[in-house]
């Protein structure tokens, strides 16, 4: 007798699409991904309905199409395999929004506005209150969750409280009702990239990343432009290396370790200009992102490519909302209320011939 193979455990997890990716973003979280990817079924979602609670405006909501298909491009190039997860965009599975309504008597305003993540990220749209659906990040991300049912969910330090509140969800969804859900699991991602003008973090808006989709001649003019030891200003200078970028960068992407070793031997002892730590750096990093450029190439020569796996991820995941919501108009009873109007007013209309 040949046994059924258990169903893989689930990881969902996503981007807000705000911009393409970078290499901070690589580091700290998509890296992890094609690692999960032969471990799990997974979902990645493109997540349009929280980019909506602090950027709502109808300039950003015409950018979602080609900033998801960019971000898709980007998995994509870094390895992803188009047969093994499920891309959708959130905004296109109405049941989430059906899901983050029905959770929301589980949760209380005073839970929610405890979290610092929303203070944050009011602050940091500059926004002076909050808006109900910022309030409601965190359930609408409890919905995303626990819509595909899934185990695991990995995530930034920042958005570990979001996954513990989503776990309480379940688990008093579970109480109140009927089990339903799996007990979601964050799993913490870590490791910041620091930008390239010497900032603790990468990121678009400070105009200190390095894109991905970066061609060779914008990654050796951007590494030729990093910020340094700002009190070398001869090469001649013994300099520092600890957090110093461009070390931080060849330690990260330079699989060439003498070459390093020796660089900064040379360089704590004034014997290296910037120039030649820069220039090897420039190689080191196009020599790590020729093979994504490649798949770039690939997939963009097969024109809507992209789309289609989008537009196939998106009806996966209703079909996945579908079943969840069902079961959880059942556990709760809903279906039962509108069954019995329905069955009593379809019994009416047939006796008097309508
Ligand atoms: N909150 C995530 C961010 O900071 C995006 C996101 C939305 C998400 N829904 C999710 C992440 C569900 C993990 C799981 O961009």
């Amino acid at each position: 007798m040949s046994e059924q193979p258990l169903p893989r455990k689930r990881i969902l997890t996503g981007d807000r699409p705000t911009g393409k990716l970078h290499l901070g973003h690589y580091i700290g979280s998509h890296r992890n991904r094609l690692k999960f990817q032969e471990q799990y079924e997974c979902f990645f979602l493109i997540a349009d309905l929280h980019m909506l609670t602090t950027k709502p405006d109808k300039e950003s909501i015409e950018h979602i199409a080609e900033i998801a298909r960019t971000i898709v491009l980007d998995h994509l190039a870094i390895g992803i395999d188009p047969h093994k997860v499920t891309f959708y965009l959130q905004s296109a599975v109405h049941e989430v929004y059906e899901l983050q309504l029905l959770l929301s008597s589980l949760v209380t305003v005073e839970r929610l506005q405890q979290l610092p993540t929303i203070k944050d990220m009011a602050a940091a749209a500059g926004m002076d209150q909050i808006p109900y659906n910022l309030l409601g990040y965190p359930v609408l991300q409890a919905a995303d969750i626990l819509m595909p049912r899934a185990n695991l969910v990995p995530v930034g330090k920042d958005n570990e409280s979001h996954v513990e509140l989503a776990r309480q969800i379940a688990r008093r969804f579970n109480n109140a009702y009927d089990e339903v859900f799996p007990l979601p699991d964050s799993f913490v991602e870590g490791g910041t990239l620091v930008g390239t003008d010497g900032q603790a973090k990468m990121s678009k808006s400070l105009d200190n990343a390095i894109f991905l989709s970066d061609d060779a001649k914008t990654v050796q003019r951007r590494v030729m432009s990093m910020y340094t030891d700002p009190n070398r200003i001869r090469a001649d200078i013994p300099g520092t290396v600890e957090g110093n970028p461009v070390f931080v960068y060849h330690d990260t992407f330079n699989p060439n370790k003498a070459e390093v070793a020796d660089l900064k031997e040379r360089y704590r002892t004034g014997n290296v200009g910037d120039v030649e730590v820069k220039e090897k750096l420039a190689t080191a990093l196009n020599h790590f992102l020729e093979p994504t450029r490649e798949r770039r190439a690939a997939y963009e020569s097969q024109s809507g490519f992209v789309d289609e796996l989008l537009y196939n991820g998106t009806l996966r995941a209703r079909e996945e909302g579908k079943q969840t919501l069902s079961a959880v108009r059942r556990a709760m009873g809903l279906a039962g209320a509108w069954n019995r109007i329905s069955r009593a007013a379809e019994k009416r209309m047939k006796k008097s011939g309508q």
